[in-house]
């Protein structure tokens, strides 16, 4: 009997126009082109002519997708989530609409603090739940890979809790996710005044713990006023170090604490938000290749006016990501295209950068360059097929989505 013939590939998708985002200075076009994949890895992006059989495209793999002149882009990735909470603070957001402003509102016990009751007496299956139909939004725009954190939970139950939903999610759910420890996040009731306390707590119990599980892939935390001071932040990246895991962290979003600089010092694979950012912290981190994560929703939904330092990070060539920032209180974003126009709108940055920000950049954010983020040959196959006539659409768009269909490997 004769052996069936291995096909080269698994899919082969022909008639596509690819932006790889595998240069740094262009979309990486390759019009008319040709993409195999084998066990979800891509093996072949170029033209029909360059095939094995040029004229019998089913003769290269068992599945020929004709793509009919549509885009191909990498996945997109949302590097900075918070998708997993209890509760939602719309409550908050007319209060703020009749006067009172975030920090206001995060001192009187709101804020933060009021998602960590929700999501302390949120069953594990209702916080599935509710971050569930987040997700389901974000997947319907080509989403392959999530970031998510805790930080709703502040005591070692909870978030054990909330890392175990968000792994969850990725086993469930066709995308990647990338869970961060952020038990730095806010201070829990029971700590009021005790600040350094709380931290000996998420630096000798949560951490350890957490790490023991293999819970989580990094461990941000928030050095702000209303956050955490500079030398807490820095105690908890010592902690992190020692465990070998990597930091990222939420700086500069009210005021500069050189919280940037400081996890440049500590090699962070990205520092968020970043309005107050100074130009110090920004040579810090250029030098230690840490990302730039922008973060639109959040300087849209509180009506922030300072604007993060685009053109001084440009010049200095620090790379810059894109994400949600999806969470109950500072952006209850559910849209990645949406940050993309606002990424250019608000912070001027071109449709260009912002693509990079959702898929080459992110994924350096989040440690995974060498697997993800671009269509090169050797990456997995997080591929997502576009209904448009040129990449620069998905930025330009204002709601609504051209998505005509995802690959995830
Ligand atoms: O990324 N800045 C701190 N953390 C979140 C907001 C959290 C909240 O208000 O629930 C942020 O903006
Ligand atoms: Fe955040």
């Amino acid at each position: 009997m004769s052996q069936p013939e291995t096909k080269p590939f698994d899919y082969l998708i022909h008639n596509v126009h690819v932006a790889t985002m595998a240069s740094t200075d262009d979309y990486g076009v390759v019009k008319d082109a040709c993409v195999g994949v084998k066990s979800g890895v891509i093996q072949f992006i170029g033209t029909q002519q360059q095939l094995s059989h040029p004229n019998e495209l089913d003769k290269n793999a068992d599945s020929v997708i004709n793509a009919h002149g549509q885009w191909l882009t990498p996945g997109l990735i949302d590097c900075h989530t918070h998708l997993v909470y209890g509760g939602n603070r719309a409550n908050e957001f007319e209060m703020r609409l009749n006067g009172a402003d975030y920090e206001e509102i995060a001192k009187a016990g709101g804020g933060i603090l009021s998602t960590v009751r929700a999501t302390r007496a949120a069953s594990e299956q209702e916080l599935f739940d509710s971050a569930t139909k987040r997700l389901k939004s974000l997947l319907k725009e080509g989403l392959t890979t999530i970031e998510i954190k805790s930080g709703y939970g502040l005591d070692t139950e909870t978030e054990i809790k909330m890392l175990k939903v968000a792994k969850r999610l990725g086993k469930e759910f066709p995308v990647r996710v990338a869970t961060t420890f952020l038990g730095a996040h806010a201070l829990p009731p029971e700590y009021k005044d005790r600040s350094d306390d709380y931290i000996d707590l998420v630096c000798n119990e949560m951490l350890p713990t957490i790490a023991e599980l293999k819970l989580a892939d990094a461990v941000d935390a928030f050095c702000e006023n209303i956050g955490f001071s500079y030398q807490q932040t820095q105690k908890v990246f010592a902690t992190a170090k020692q465990l070998g895991l990597p930091v990222k962290l939420h700086a500069e979003q009210l005021s500069d604490q050189s919280g940037a600089g400081l996890a440049a010092d500590y090699h962070a694979l990205s520092a968020d938000h970043l309005e107050y950012l100074s130009q110090n912290s920004i040579e810090k981190m250029a030098k230690s290749g840490t990302v730039a994560v922008l973060l639109p929703g959040a300087f849209y939904f509180l009506r922030e006016t300072k604007l993060p330092p685009i053109q001084a990070l440009r010049d200095a060539k620090v790379p810059m990501a894109i994400a949600t920032d999806s969470n109950p209180g500072t952006s209850p974003a559910e849209s990645i295209l949406l940050m993309l126009n606002m990424g250019c709108t608000f912070f001027r940055m071109t449709p260009l950068e912002t693509l990079q920000g959702v898929t080459i950049n992110a994924a350096k954010a989040l440690g995974l360059d060498q697997e993800v983020g671009s269509i090169e040959v050797g990456k997995k196959a997080d591929m997502v097929l576009w209904d448009i006539e040129h990449p620069n659409q998905l930025s330009y768009q204002l709601g609504g989505s051209n998505w005509a269909r995802t690959f995830k490997s």
